[in-house]
């Protein structure tokens, strides 16, 4: 959601603004803009759409020619997409980019007026550019306490990006909630929404935290808090290379997360895995401290919940506790019977989604212990957390979610597997039975990836279907909400994913040949009912495409294709079958020439609630 970029240095600050931005554009957006000095003059250029809009609108105006500035890429809240609306804003001598919302700016807005203030634009961004303005012009000269001031006055979360018109030669910003890294070149800076936008220029970085002031220039980039006091901050660096933020030669960000997939399991489970035994000590995580927990809630958003889903029923089956999965949204503000004795697990990607993280904090206040999965480092939940596993997936672009997924389901298995044993519910022989399989699994993903044509012929019948359900049993219904969820998001087809038994309460009347339905059916012991429910369906007129183990024959009146899984653990079949799923969707999104990585209307990391 937003991305953010900022330079001062030698290179060409537009070069290194557009590339910045292209690595963002992941996280989704609808306009985008940059202001670069150009002979010591602010130059704005912005355009509703794609960069490439912006590309073509400079090309006509004129590309800004200079060596500090920043850039934005704006998905729209307050105000429709326009080129009035898109970042960079001004007030007076202040130009800003911001991610995140800000709470309170129609009160801060009314207060502008009533100083004669006008406004250009639909935005709270606007109001905070007036605000910083509005400060500086009271203490001219210093830039740090007007920001200091105005961060005193804004409610909500977000990040900026700030150029006074007075400082040529630098460029501020600072933080709440919304993510913002420092990068460290030699003789220049950066700034970004996330790693990704320069690690074509630098791989050191500080993390900036909430309420920090970073002011850059050439040099050296100084950081302060909210007294004006200046920081000493840790340099990090980076572990990923340019190439983890590459096509590097497939069609699509998705389709290449996908292929990562067998990679991303082995690199997060290996370092967790101690002579074929689970072990989580290094994530503060002892079978003792598991153990105690009388209950477990998965809370999360999206994709990541649909992990918790898997989660909910390999734990209650192996381990025999309980487990509740809530949406984050919903979780936050329904009272939620959490406390003392509980374990509230966040998946999260992104690490900053704003439902997630304000569940993770509600859970907290409420006395639960919290345990964050987690993919992005040093990300807000990943450092708020009581206990935090990192999946180790790298850097995911595509908007639709698929390693990340299968990392946080990797990592379930690894916590259930060591809650299993320390309460006793499964002996030590099972567990080293069951993480030997785990470790199995990525090898069966990679055969799995090298059968794909099935699922683009699968794909291409799919195309002109209005409506899909997904159907399965237990852990296939868990997973096939996954792969509603995949369908839909990027080939714009409605579908819904549904407990096959509950079908026949109401939404078997939906069912008629224009409605496929693809139906897992992966769990042996449900096997037979499951055939039942598709048989229904398929009684209706309904094409049915099932993923099942291999060697069924489906009888013609079962199913019109058969995807065949590997004959695994059915326990572990969710780490196959999602396989497919992803696949069907990426296939049937691509030969509808949807814009697959970066669907309409949604945003990578989703940093407002
Ligand atoms: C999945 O494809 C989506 N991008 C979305 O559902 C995502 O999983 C959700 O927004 C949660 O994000 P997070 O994992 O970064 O918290």
């Amino acid at each position: 959601m937003c991305g953010i970029v900022g330079y001062v240095g030698n290179r060409d600050c537009t070069e290194v603004l557009m590339e910045g931005l292209s690595r963002l554009e992941y996280r989704g957006y609808d306009s985008a803009g940059i202001a670069v000095f150009e002979d010591q003059a602010i130059r704005v250029a912005k355009s509703k759409g794609r960069l490439a809009d912006l590309q073509e609108k400079m090309k006509t105006e004129g590309v800004p020619k200079g060596h500090a500035g920043i850039g934005h890429t704006r998905w729209a809240t307050h105000g429709e997409p326009s080129d009035r609306n898109s970042h960079p804003h001004g007030g007076g001598s202040v130009t800003i980019v911001h991610n995140g919302i800000i709470e309170n700016y129609k009160r801060l807005k009314e207060f502008l007026l009533s100083k004669g203030i006008r406004f250009e634009s639909d935005t709270d961004t606007e109001v905070v550019a007036q605000l910083l303005d509005y400060y500086y012009q009271k203490t001219p000269g210093n830039p740090v306490d007007a920001i200091i001031r105005t961060m005193q006055q804004l409610e909500g979360s977000y990040a900026l990006g700030i150029i006074f018109a007075d400082f040529p030669d630098m460029v501020f910003a600072l933080r709440k909630e919304s993510p913002l890294i420092v990068g460290v070149g030699e003789n220049e800076s950066f700034i970004a929404s996330d790693v990704t936008a320069i690690l074509r220029y630098t791989r050191k970085y500080f993390l900036l935290e909430p309420d920090e002031i970073a002011v850059l220039s050439r040099r050296e980039t100084k950081i302060y808090d909210l007294h004006y006091r200046r920081i000493e901050k840790e340099l990090k660096t980076a572990d990923w290379d340019v190439s983890a933020a590459e096509k590097c030669g497939y069609e699509h960000f998705m389709l290449k997360e996908i292929h990562e997939q067998p990679t991303a399991v082995r690199t997060t489970i290996t370092p967790r895995i101690t002579e074929g035994m689970p072990d989580l000590t290094e994530c503060g995580i002892t079978p003792e401290r598991l153990a105690a927990f009388r209950r477990i809630h998965v809370v999360a958003c999206g994709t990541a919940m649909h992990a918790g889903m898997v989660g909910k029923y390999i734990i209650e089956k192996l381990a025999h506790v309980p487990v509740n999965v809530d949406i984050a949204s919903e979780f936050r503000y329904r009272e939620p019977l959490v406390g003392k004795g509980d374990l509230v697990i966040i998946i999260s990607q992104s690490g900053e989604t704003a439902d997630s993280l304000a569940a993770m904090r509600l859970a907290k206040e409420l006395g639960a212990e919290t345990l964050a999965i987690v993919n992005a480092k040093g990300s807000s939940i990943a450092r708020e957390a009581d206990m935090l596993i990192y999946t180790h997936a790298g850097p995911e672009i595509a908007v639709a979610s698929t390693k990340a997924y299968m990392v946080q389901i990797a990592v379930m298995y690894l916590l259930a597997f060591e809650l299993a044993f320390a309460k006793g519910t499964i002996t030590e022989e099972e567990c080293r039975r069951l993480t030997a399989l785990l470790q199995e699994v990525p090898e069966q993903i990679a055969s799995l990836l090298e059968h794909k044509e099935m699922t683009q012929m699968i794909a291409s019948e799919l195309i002109t279907a209005d409506s899909l359900l997904y159907i399965g049993r237990g852990l296939d219904y868990a997973l096939s909400m996954e792969g509603s969820l995949k369908l839909k998001e990027i080939s714009y087809i409605h579908s819904e994913s549904y407990a096959a038994g509950e079908l026949k309460h109401g939404t078997i009347s939906l069912i008629t040949e224009n409605m496929p339905v693809i139906a897992v059916a992966t769990q042996r012991h449900l096997f037979d009912k499951t055939i039942s429910n598709i048989k229904e369906v398929k009684a209706r007129g309904a094409k049915v495409i099932l993923v099942c183990h291999e060697g069924y024959t489906p009888e013609k009146d079962v199913a019109d294709f058969c995807f065949p899984l590997p004959d695994f653990e059915d326990l572990l079949m969710p780490m196959l079958a999602v396989v497919p799923l992803q696949l069907i969707a990426y296939y049937t999104a691509v030969h509808k020439g949807t814009d697959v990585d970066k669907p309409r209307n949604l945003a990578k990391s989703v940093t407002v609630e």
